[in-house]
Order: structure tokens, then C-alpha cells, then sequence
């Protein structure tokens, strides 16, 4: 829902709950003519715990409508209780799971981790399924629960997918404290078989959550296997996404780099847990992350009525660059229709120095596309979220070559010390001699989409003035703003 006019964090068009806490999002299916999703949700507060899949649908992944909690929480004949944790949904479209009656092609099954637990005692984590047969909006937990449990209690997040050369559902889960991919084979759904796992091996700090696993065509021919990996970012502290590309042949992934020179998905500290479609139509790729990070974020700023919200869907391909092949992220097209254009500027000199040039508009939720050349310039800076006071920079250092997103001076940065931060992206090269900039500015996220999907960065911020002007500047010379496109997303709810 649109925040009320007094809340000046929750975002227009990215999705957030009604009310209370959520991470991770969920069973991403596509059935019936709606997207489908699922997330971690506390049905009872605006902190993690209680944790149950929430749900919301859509019909073309930019307006959401919030659909009543889909799983919850239940207690078990020896008072334990299990807790919903993250998984994944297929639709079992030749009933191969023998659970619908017969003839049902629409039929759902969830995967999601059965988190056992008595208050402050994790007891277990196994891989449960549910069924559906009104396209997610009502569930039924299989009888003979739990399909897939060894006896761990850091073995969570399910994602099951069909794999047709061989006629079979796959599933990848993680071994989280040994930063492990586990994956697993089943024909019907209920039983499995252990293939293969391929990680690390050995305690580690950061654990492995949250994994994908699909295939992507490559430019001019053939094909790579992605797998996504959420777990420690650049920076130590912090988690982040991780991705690395590959060959699976339905035993075994086989990657193109070492476990321990991954690449990221993305560079911001808000991006987590972002897993894809299996289903989309046409053969998209959709991925959709929470934007957060879990060393903050039962604590951001935004009240006691609702937190956390997604990062907007982003469609995936791979391209061919002068630094190889690249995972390509885009917001999906659709979102081009949500918002009014307001302003096409062709060409504009940035003069050096502090003043800059200030864009015509002022907002805080807009889609901002820009192309700039550096000129003379050592340094280029695009001010978002601007007051007097305050200010939400993405630079761009010409000989590094690289972004940083700053939210140093953002506004209120005090409430956790990891969250002012400043952080430094892989090389960027221009193309051409020009750096291209998408924006998602959304009262408190900001998402970066770089030379057209090739590097993003997503970080929240709390801005405490409401100002909302956007500068661009040069240092060290003159740059040159080649076209510039703003479509104020002010008035378009994502529900
Ligand atoms: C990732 C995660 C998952 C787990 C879920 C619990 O953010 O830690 O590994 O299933 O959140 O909410």
C-alpha cells in the first residue's frame, strides 16, 4: 500500500506489506495469469519471528494486490514448534506428485524449510511441501511431512525446478554453515535423492542462504547454468548476493570460477535473498530480492507499522562484454507504464565545481535514465534525495573506474553502526566513452543500474529532510549530460 501522507519511508512502488515485518521472497510462480509471490512474514509485528509465508499477486509484476497469509507457523505433538522458512513452488502440471486428483494441471506444490525449534533451541531444519489447488491462495501441509530432512539445523531454502533432459524435478538447498549447495533429484516430487554439493566445506563465518540455480541462453549460442548464492558481500560484515556462472547436467554444477572468487550480484548493502521465477512466461527471468540487509534490519527507521519491501522485479540475460560474459539486470519493462514522463532533457554541460547542474524536478520516488561523458572531469557525482543537509551520492571515479554509492549524509544514518556506509563497485568501464544510469528512487530505496544492467547497487537510506532535489556534478573538469529522462512514479502504488 501507498504510505499514508505522514510516512515519509515507505515506498510508492515497491512492494511492502500491509503491516509488519518481511524478508525473503518466496515460491515465485506464475499460474492462473498472476505472478505469484511469497514471503517471509511475521503475521504478529514488525520484527522478525512467527516467521510464515505472506502473499501477494500480480498481473504484470508492478501492481500487487496483498492476498491473506498462505502458511503459518504451527506446533508439533511435542510442543516444538515449526516455523515457515524460505523455499520455492512449482506448478505440477502432469500431476507427477500424484497429490491432485487426476487430470489436474494447475495443481501447486510449495517447498519451504520446516524451522523446528523450542523457544531459544533450534532443533532442526528439514524441506516440507504444501499443496494448493486454487492457485496459492489456500494451502494444505503435505501428511507425510518432512520430504527431505538429514538431520541438520542449518539445512534450509528448497528451490525446485523441472529439469526436462531428464524428465525430473531438481532441487538445490544449501548447507548453510558449510557454505554448501546440496542438490537433489526426485520424479515425484515426495521422494529425493541426493546428487551432488559443491561449495566450501568447513566452518565459516558467513553462511550460504538462499540458493538458484537456472540456465540462461548466451548471446550467439549455447547456454550457462547461473547459480545464485546469498551470503557475504564485499565488505566482511555484510551479506550480500553472489552469483556464479556455469555448467549443470543434471548431476552436478560444474562452475567457471572458484567457490571463493564469486561475483556479485550486486554492490549496494540492501540487496538479499533474491531468487527468480522458474515459470515466467516467454521464457523471462525474473528475480526479485529483498531489500535489506540482516545486520540492520529488524532495526530501520520506519515505524512499528510495517518493514522491509522488495527491490523491483528485475529481468536477467547474459552479455557479452570486453571483461566477458555478464549477469545483466534490468528492471522489467513493465514498469515503463507505471510512471508519467516528465522530463527528456537532450544535452546539458556539467561545469567543475560544487554548484553543478540541478535537474528541473523534485521527488522522491521517480525512474531517472541519464548518459553522461566525463570530459575533463576526474570525478562525477549524481545527488539524489537532496537537502540542505543531506544528500545520497553515487560517484563515479573516472581512473578507478568505478561507482560508489555514498549514503554517508543521507539522513538518518545513527540508528546501526554498519549502515553509513560508502561502497565501491567492480570496474565499470565506459562504453564508448560514456557511463549510462538508471534510478529507482523510492523515498527510502535507491537502486543504481549501471551501463545498462551490467552493475547495480541498491541501498535504503532515511532522508529526514523532504526536499528532494537531484544535482549532478563534475570534478577536477567539465562533463557533458548527453540525454536525460525522468517519469515520476509519485502516483503509481505497487498496491
Ligand atoms: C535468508 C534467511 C533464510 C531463511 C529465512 C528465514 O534471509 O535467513 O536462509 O530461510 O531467511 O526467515
Amino acid at each position: 500500500p501507498a504510505g499514508a501522507p505522514t510516512d515519509p519511508y515507505r515506498p510508492v512502488y515497491h512492494y511492502s506489506a500491509p503491516k509488519n515485518w518481511i524478508n525473503d521472497a518466496n515460491g515465485l510462480v506464475y499460474t492462473n495469469g498472476q505472478y505469484q509471490l511469497f514471503y517471509q512474514y511475521n503475521p504478529q509485528g514488525p520484527t522478525p519471528g512467527h516467521l510464515a509465508w505472506g502473499h501477494a499477486t500480480s498481473p504484470d509484476l508492478v501492481h500487487w494486490a496483498p492476498q491473506p497469509v498462505a502458511l503459518t507457523e504451527y506446533k508439533n505433538p511435542d510442543g516444538s514448534n515449526t516455523m515457515i522458512f524460505s523455499g520455492s513452488a512449482v506448478v505440477d502440471s502432469a500431476n507427477t506428485s500424484g497429490l491432485f486428483p487426476a487430470g489436474t494441471t494447475d495443481g501447486l506444490v510449495a517447498f519451504y524449510t520446516g524451522h523446528v525449534e523450542r523457544p531459544g533451541l533450534v532443533l532442526r531444519q528439514r524441506q516440507e511441501l504444501a499443496t494448493s489447488r486454487d492457485h496459492g491462495l489456500t494451502w494444505q501441509r503435505y501428511a507425510k511431512n518432512p520430504v527431505l530432512d538429514i538431520g541438520s539445523k542449518e539445512f534450509r531454502d528448497p528451490k525446485v525446478f523441472w529439469y526436462a533432459p531428464q524428465q525430473k524435478w531438481v532441487m538445490a538447498t544449501v548447507k548453510a554453515d558449510r557454505q554448501q549447495v546440496y542438490l537433489y533429484e526426485s520424479k515425484n516430487l515426495t521422494q529425493w535423492t541426493f546428487l551432488s554439493r559443491w561449495g566450501r566445506a568447513g566452518n565459516t563465518v558467513k553462511e550460504w542462504e538462499c540458493p538458484d540455480l537456472f540456465e540462461l541462453p548466451v548471446p550467439g549460442g549455447g547456454t550457462k547454468w547461473v547459480l545464485l548464492i546469498s551470503s557475504g558481500g564485499p565488505i566482511e560484515q555484510f551479506r550480500g548476493q553472489q552469483y556464479f556462472l556455469g555448467q549443470f547436467d543434471g548431476k552436478t554444477f560444474v562452475p567457471d570460477q572458484p567457490y571463493d572468487e564469486p561475483t556479485y550480484l550486486d554492490f549496494g548493502k540492501d540487496f538479499f535473498a533474491g531468487v527468480t521465477f522458474g515459470n515466467a512466461p516467454k521464457g523471462r527471468r525474473i528475480l526479485v530480492g529483498w531489500a535489506n540487509n540482516w545486520a540492520y534490519a529488524p532495526t530501520v527507521p520506519t515505524g512499528d507499522q510495517w518493514r522491509g519491501c522488495f527491490a523491483v522485479p528485475r529481468e536477467l540475460s547474459l552479455r557479452r562484454t570486453a571483461q566477458g560474459l555478464a549477469l545483466v539486470q534490468q528492471p522489467v519493462a513493465e514498469l515503463r507504464a507505471l510512471g508519467k514522463e516528465v522530463l527528456n532533457v537532450p544535452n546539458q554541460a556539467i561545469p567543475a565545481g560544487a554548484a553543478g547542474y540541478e535537474v528541473p524536478f523534485k521527488g522522491e520516488s521517480y525512474d531517472l535514465s541519464l548518459t553522461l561523458t566525463p570530459g575533463t572531469a576526474k570525478t562525477l557525482a549524481l545527488n539524489v534525495l537532496q537537502s540542505t543537509a543531506e544528500r545520497t551520492t553515487l560517484r563515479y571515479d573516472v581512473a578507478r573506474q568505478t561507482l560508489t554509492l555514498d549514503r554517508t549524509q543521507s539522513g538518518n544514518v545513527d540508528f546501526h553502526p554498519m549502515f553509513a556506509s560508502s561502497l565501491e563497485t567492480a570496474r565499470v568501464p565506459l562504453r564508448n566513452g560514456k557511463l549510462q544510469l538508471r534510478l529507482l528512487v523510492d523515498k527510502s530505496v535507491v537502486e543504481v543500474f549501471a551501463q545498462d544492467g551490467e552493475t547495480t547497487l541498491t541501498d535504503l537510506v532515511f532522508p529526514r529532510q523532504h526536499t528532494g532535489r537531484i544535482t549532478l556534478t563534475a570534478e577536477g573538469g567539465t562533463a557533458q549530460m548527453t540525454a536525460l529522462r525522468l517519469a515520476d512514479l509519485s502516483g503509481a502504488p505497487a498496491s
